[in-house]
């Protein structure tokens, strides 16, 4: 019988070559700035498009907190913006205009996209809320104050950085009492098929197109071997309980490919 080898999960995001936990945030942030001219059309070609489709029923999930009249959402880790764009399209129809949406990121070429997309004339002017706010910073040191938002996520951001444990408590101190925390991320699919088939794509396939469209194979090799080490969704969920979230559960969707986790502080 052969020996399976289990990759080690661990506290926080290592990239190749990174020896310790500054290391790892500045390859994640240069590596995050060099593919941002192809980060979207890399995200819709190889995911056939179902990226939208996750954002979209993760800002669906937060309906609720995104009625609310004065609701403050943080989108962290927000990249080229296109959560926090969703979240911003969940409020205007659901009539709130006065909500105040916010994305964090350390990665600048990112941020200037997110901030070029979000200027763009919406298509209906009548309905067109407060614009979104967007902040370059560290997602494990925020300069936000304490008990500050309603709502705090995170899509595909959280399995990045350099130490879970902070992200969560950062994530823990920005909100204010009943708000809640949403992150999105990769999981690893086990049904006994489509899990093999998957790996297959996304260890395989994926890289190579990635790394031809980008000009920078590392990233998208960076990928697969980063979720492959992520907390599975069980993990995470009883991480996010040790870090004080209450009500935590998770939903898997599109065959055990990604995990919507959620939790509320008290
Ligand atoms: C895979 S992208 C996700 C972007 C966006 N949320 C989306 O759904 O497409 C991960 C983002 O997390 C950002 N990131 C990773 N670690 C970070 C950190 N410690 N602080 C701030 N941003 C971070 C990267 O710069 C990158 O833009």
């Amino acid at each position: 019988m052969g020996i399976v080898a289990v990759p080690p999960k661990l506290p926080g995001t290592r990239p190749e070559g990174a020896q310790n936990e500054g290391e790892s945030s500045a390859r994640i942030r240069q590596m995050f700035s060099d593919i941002a001219p192809r980060y979207d059309l890399l995200n819709h070609l190889l995911s056939l498009s179902l990226d939208r489709v996750w954002r979209r029923r993760t800002a669906a999930a937060f309906d609720r907190i995104l009625r609310g009249p004065h609701a403050r959402v943080l989108d962290l880790c927000c990249g080229t913006g296109d959560l926090t764009l969703a979240l911003q399209r969940r409020a205007e129809k659901a009539g709130n205009r006065s909500a105040a949406i916010f994305g964090s990121d350390f990665a600048h070429p990112m941020l200037v996209r997110a901030s070029q997309k979000s200027s763009a004339p919406a298509a209906k002017p009548e309905v067109r809320s407060r614009g979104i706010e967007y902040a370059e910073a560290d997602a494990l040191q925020l300069p936000f104050a304490d008990a500050s938002f309603d709502l705090v996520t995170a899509a595909f951001g959280f399995r990045n950085l350099a130490i879970y444990d902070a992200g969560l408590r950062e994530m823990f101190r920005l909100l204010r009492p009943g708000g809640e925390v949403g992150i999105l991320e990769f999981a690893e699919p086990t049904g006994a098929l489509f899990g093999p088939l998957y790996r297959f794509y996304f260890r395989q396939i994926l890289p190579r197109i990635g790394g031809a469209v980008s000009g920078r194979g590392f990233a998208y090799s960076y990928l697969p071997a980063s979720v492959a080490k992520f907390p599975a969704p069980d993990d995470l969920a009883a991480m996010m309980t040790r870090a004080g979230f209450a009500n935590v559960s998770f939903k898997c969707w599109t065959g055990g490919t990604v995990a919507l986790h959620r939790g509320q502080k008290l």
